[in-house]
Order: C-alpha cells, then structure tokens, then sequence
C-alpha cells in the first residue's frame, strides 16, 4: 500500500483575534494579546495536539483604525522565547520585516530563539505592507513593492550567510590546551551589496537544526518568485482552486529555480468553525458576522490597500478604483478583493462585509473539516494548513475534535518524530557553507 502523504500543521496565535470585531464575542480576553498566559495556554493546546509550530505574526504601524490585535501586541522574538521554556517539540515561528531591520541583529535573534529552543526557530519573512512603518524607522519613504523583494533577497543572503559563521564543530571546549576553539572554522562574511554592508562573523554559533526554517507568504509575481526561490515553508489563503492553482505554480516555480519541490510546503491559513452539526457551526459564523458594523468593515477592507480610508466613497455605489494603492501594499490579496468586486458587480458595502466577516469552506461538523483538509491534502492543494481561531476556544476545539480523525486517517502524527522544527517539517539541515567549501578545496 501506498504511504499515505503526513499533514503539517501550524497555530496561528493571533491574541485578542483576526478580525475587527472577534473582541466582542462572549467567549474572547480583550486584552489577549499581551496576555502570557494566553499564549502559553494556546502554545500548549498546539503541541498536546502535536502541531509542527506556532506562529506569531507582526507588522510595525498602527494607527486609530488599526484592529485590536494589532493596537496592542507582544513582539515575536520576545513572547516566542517565553514560550520556548515551557514547550518542548512544538515549532515557534515568528515574523520580522527585512524593510525596517538590519540582517546582524535578525541573525542574532533567530539563532538565540534557535538555541533557545534546541532547533525549533522559523523566520517568517515579511516585506511590509503598511507604508506608515517608514516613519517609526527614521526614513521618509516606505520602499516600493517590487524593489521591497530585492531588498529581502540580499537581506536573506546575508543573514544566511551570517547563520554559518561558525563550522558545527568550532568549538572544541579543550580546557588542558586552553583551545575554546579552531580558529580556521570561523568564518567572516564581508557581504558588500545594493542594500547591506556586513563583514560578520555572528558572535553566536549555528543551532541542531543548522538554521532556522524560512517561512514566507509572497503572492504577487515578485512575491511568488521570492517564496519559490528561498522560502521552506509558504503560507498563503483561498479557496480550494485559487490554492491548488498556487500549489502548482510555486512548486513549478521551485523546481525551475533548481530546488527540490518537496521541500517547499505550501500551507493555506483557515479558519476552520466547528459545530455538531452543519446548523450549528453556520450560527457560530453568524454570530462572528453580526458583530461586524460597516464601520469596522470598512477598515478591514482598507488594510491591504494600505489602511485606505474607503469611508469617503459612497457606500452603495460601485467598488472604487483603487488598484494603484493595493499595488503597493499587499499586492495580491488587494489584486483578489478587485477581481471579486469587478466579477461579481459587488458594491462597496457588500465587498467590504465580504471581505470583513469570510464564510471559508471550513465551516460544519468535525468530520466534515477532517474530510475538506484530507482533500486538499490528497488533492495537491497543500502541504498542511496554519489553522487560525476567532476566539480562544477555536484551536483547543480543533485539538480535541478534528486531530483525532485525522490521526485515525493515519494522514497526521500521533508523537512528534524530531525534537527541530525542520525534522518534523521533513526538511533537511542546511550544511554549512563554510564546512562545504572545505570539503571542496580538500578533495580537489
Ligand atoms: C497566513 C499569512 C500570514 C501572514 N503574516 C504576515 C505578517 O505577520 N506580517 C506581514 O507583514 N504580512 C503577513 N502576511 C502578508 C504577506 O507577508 C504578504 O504581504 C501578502 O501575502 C501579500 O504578498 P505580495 O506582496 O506578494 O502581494 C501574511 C500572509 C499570510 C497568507
């Protein structure tokens, strides 16, 4: 018999919730977003259900429309490290943007968490959409999208680069010699380039995991070749044939820039709603959905067309033409919101309370969302998905509900196979290119 393909899964711990109005339901902490507590109990729910990691998402701009989540959050490499001492499998995977950091100081953290964790860091890469982030760095002009790409991809190359300043076995510890290491295996990296100038080496040594896994969600032209090129695991969101559409493309991609395609996951977001019966996990969306005003909607929508302000436009005219700020923004997701408006002839209302309160395919009975993820799995849709909740029962339900079937299809673990995040992801430990180059010079 065949073996069957092994599911990925990862907890999108997103405090206080995704979406506007997520605050207001009976069942959310409002202020779950610099809550510790919180976040150990949801890490914990995560890796008693075996997950391969959790991921805490960022960005660095607010303002007074911004969501609840975003007003008022704890920094990813911080709450990550908290909840690496009381976890001990589950992967941590953070976001930090390549727009408004330095690659030594990312280097450093990541491979802190990396060591922190024995092996279990990921970096989520992320550009920035929000050109208000430019003022909170000192600059006066937020990068272009495009150029915000080359940008990430000398930013990785050096912080990679950075990763294997130290050969595994520099430091040999010999206290009779007075040796703390083999002065040949450190290496500087005297990266010169368009963006960043960094002699190295990193004053911290490479982990179990050999470095920390990259996780990406580019969705533009740019963004798919930045994801195929240099990203181990990719998130992205649609429904079934937008995603296995991207599935494909991105492991085309992959394949064409010289890389092996099984190491590229690709990893839709849900939000999966469960009820004992299709009625009542319909009702749970509803009460989601009747806590949306137009108001909060219109902010949503806004977002990824960089927090315009869609308030001015008439609300039951046609959706405006604002492609131009989704452009530079979030790209892609701006790029579906417009097809959608123009496919569908949705007013401004009706697409921003679509967009506002999404009714994805994971909405109904346990059984039904072990059969939709085993389809996409099967299907070639994904790899795995990053489960998101709207409140805080949402994960512990799909923990104690969904896991089980799942793991009775024998498609998802029962006991962690690694004790680092790139072992239990399936991906292979990275050898270090110094120890390579070695290698190479010795046997020519
Ligand atoms: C599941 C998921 C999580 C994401 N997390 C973040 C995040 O934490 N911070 C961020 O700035 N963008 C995040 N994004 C957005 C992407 O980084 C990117 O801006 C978006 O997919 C648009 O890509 P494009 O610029 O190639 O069009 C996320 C996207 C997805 C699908």
């Amino acid at each position: 018999m065949a073996r069957k393909k092994k599911l990925h899964l990862g907890a999108m711990v997103h405090g206080v919730g995704g979406g506007w109005a997520d605050w207001r339901h009976p069942d959310s902490v409002p202020n779950a977003s610099t809550d510790i507590d919180f976040y150990k109990q949801q890490a914990a729910a995560a890796e008693s259900g075996k997950f391969d990691f959790v991921f805490v998402a960022d960005s660095v701009s607010i303002n007074k429309n911004s969501s609840p989540h975003y007003l008022n959050r704890f920094e990813p490499m911080t709450i990550l490290s908290a909840i690496a001492s009381v976890t001990t499998h589950i992967g941590l995977v953070g976001t930090v943007t390549v727009s408004y950091s330095e690659p030594y100081t990312v280097a450093r953290q990541f491979a802190s968490l990396d060591h922190i964790s024995r092996g279990r860091a990921g970096w989520n890469v992320v550009t920035s959409w929000l050109s208000g982030s430019a003022a909170n760095y000192s600059k006066d002009k937020h990068p272009e999208h495009d150029e915000r790409y080359k940008i990430a991809a000398e930013h990785l190359e050096v912080t990679k680069g950075l990763w294997d300043s130290w050969e595994d076995d520099a430091f040999v510890y010999d206290k009779e010699s007075g040796e703390f290491f083999e002065r040949d295996k450190l290496h500087e990296l005297n990266h010169e380039g368009e963006y960043f100038k960094v002699k190295g080496p990193l004053n911290i040594a490479r982990s179990g995991q050999g470095q920390p896994v990259i996780f990406q969600a580019g969705s533009s032209e740019a963004g798919r070749n930045f994801a195929a090129k240099h990203a181990e695991a990719i998130f992205t969101y649609g429904n079934f044939e937008t995603v296995k559409d991207f599935y494909k493309d991105i492991k085309t991609r992959a394949q064409s820039f010289g890389r092996n395609p099984d190491e590229v996951l690709i990893l839709p977001g849900i939000l999966p709603l469960i009820g004992e019966s299709q009625e009542a996990a319909d009702a749970k969306h509803e009460e989601l959905a009747s806590l949306v005003t137009i108001e909060k909607a219109l902010h949503a929508l806004g977002r990824p067309f960089n927090d315009h302000d869609f308030s001015v436009y008439p609300l039951d005219g046609p959706f405006p033409d604002v492609a131009h700020l989704g452009a530079e923004s979030q790209k892609g997701s701006s790029d579906s919101i417009i097809r959608l408006a123009k496919q569908e002839n949705l007013t401004l209302r009706q697409t921003a309370l679509r967009f506002a309160t999404p009714k994805g395919e994971f909405v109904g009975t346990p059984k039904k969302i072990a059969d939709l993820i085993e389809t996409w799995l099967e299907e070639k849709a994904s790899d795995g998905f990053i489960i998101q909740s709207a409140t805080p029962k949402g994960l512990p339900e799909f923990v104690e509900k969904v896991v089980p079937l799942l793991q009775e299809r024998g498609i998802f673990r029962s006991e962690y196979e690694h004790s680092t995040l790139r072992g239990n992801l399936g991906l292979s430990v990275p050898e270090n290119r110094n120890t390579a180059n070695r290698r190479q010079t010795t046997t020519i």
